[in-house]
């Protein structure tokens, strides 16, 4: 903070030095104690009103704070930097096809080592997300991406797994250690992200968190990439009609000055890279083809949904997580080993972290 105390030297330097410093131009004392005493009562006066002067006091705030926010900003790009390892020795030895042989950590680099990203234990997160309302919509994938989380809040998904899995339901739970409620809402199309987002609006009633992603039941479905982009550009329409600050970002996100403003935490969990070979109908090995994930992808960017492209929100980037950990971690070609939403549930966390200014 650039406090009162500096803001008063600061006056009280410009009111001793300035009149000395005309001293030096040969006014007369009379001259030099009239600068003085004028000097101080600008400043005087000014100080007094400034508060009165929103804008001006909030220049002084954001600049204040500004070092702190970009250094960890730029951070949020690299959460993805991630290198996947093959614990193909481990599998081998213990002979036991459940357990994962992949695992992952942040790239050892050092502008990753800088941002000190961190794997967060169960009480971190349920501190970290103490009696928050975290919405996760969209397909099979988020409903895979809520199970993560649960199982990090919860210690265990056993309980929840039958409930959650019911076909083409939706899901909420209530955690009782922090109050933390987690809904999932099912929504394959994204007309029906637009839908919720619209419902929330109309309520007024905003989750803190929201995560979001649609792709995969529109390419088999309606197999047209400008259409999905067209339907994307109606989702940012109501995300940035749900936010309390001005709809144009800079590629940064919102500017630094409007972070206390209370505004939901908002994601986009994109679509796994998908390896025609091994998906499970002639549907979608026919409709579901490599190019035709390159074209929803490039709609994606030119959405200007996300971030990176001046858009409100983070891209939880699964189809580089599913690159990462290779072919072996999925077995319809489709839907990958938990240890991708793993990753991606710790991808937002360490995102919400930035976000809130906070460290563990
Ligand atoms: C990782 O291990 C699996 C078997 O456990 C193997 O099929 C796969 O080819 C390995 N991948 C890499 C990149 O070494
Ligand atoms: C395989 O893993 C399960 C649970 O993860 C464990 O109960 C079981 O003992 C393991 N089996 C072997 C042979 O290691
Ligand atoms: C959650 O927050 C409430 C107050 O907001 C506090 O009383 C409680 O101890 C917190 N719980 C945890 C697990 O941090
Ligand atoms: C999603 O949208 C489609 C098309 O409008 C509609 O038929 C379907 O009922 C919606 N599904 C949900 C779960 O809202
Ligand atoms: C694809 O979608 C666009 C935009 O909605 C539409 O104009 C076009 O006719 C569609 N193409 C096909 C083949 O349905």
């Amino acid at each position: 903070m650039l406090g009162a105390v500096q803001i008063g030297v600061l006056a009280a330097c410009i009111v001793l030095f300035v009149p000395m410093g005309m001293a030096g131009w040969h006014l007369s004392r009379n001259k030099m104690l009239f600068f003085s005493g004028a000097l101080f009562i600008t400043l005087a006066v000014g100080v007094h009103l400034m508060p009165y002067f929103p804008s001006l006091s909030s220049i002084v705030s954001t600049f204040s704070s500004v070092v702190v926010v970009e250094n960890r900003d730029s951070c949020i790009s690299f959460l993805h930097d991630m290198d996947w390892k093959n614990d193909s020795m481990l599998g081998e030895l213990s002979m036991n096809s459940s357990s994962s042989k992949q695992s992952w950590t942040w790239s050892q680099s050092s502008h990753v080592l800088s941002c000190e990203f961190q794997k967060l234990g169960r009480t971190h997160v349920l501190d970290l997300l103490n009696g928050s309302w975290i919405v996760v919509s969209g397909d099979s994938e988020a409903r895979l991406f809520v199970l993560s989380l649960l199982g990090l809040m919860l210690g265990t998904t056993e309980s929840i797994e039958n409930d959650l899995f019911k076909r083409h339901s939706n899901y909420e739970t209530l955690v009782e250690e922090n109050g933390a409620k987690v809904d999932f809402i099912w929504a394959p199309f994204p007309i029906n992200l637009t839908d919720i987002l619209k419902k929330f609006e109309k309520e007024h009633k905003y989750p803190d968190v929201l995560v979001m992603g649609s792709g995969l039941w529109h390419m088999l479905h309606f197999t047209n990439a400008s259409n999905y982009g067209e339907l994307l550009g109606s989702i940012r329409k109501s995300v940035v009609s749900l936010l309390p600050f001005s709809p144009e970002f800079g590629i940064d996100g919102p500017v630094a000055g409007s972070v206390s403003i209370q505004s939901p935490h908002m994601f986009w969990l994109g679509m796994p890279l998908l390896i025609n070979s091994m998906l499970n109908t002639e549907a979608k090995k026919e409709k579901m083809t490599e190019k035709m994930c390159d074209a929803y992808e490039s709609e994606l960017y030119r959405s200007r949904l996300l971030r990176r492209s001046g858009g409100p929100l983070v891209l939880l980037d699964i189809r580089s997580l599913s690159l990462g950990c290779g072919s072996h971690c999925t077995e319809d070609g489709m839907h990958y080993d938990v240890l991708i939403y793993d990753a991606a549930v710790h991808i937002m966390l360490n995102a919400l972290l930035i976000e809130s200014h906070q460290r563990i």
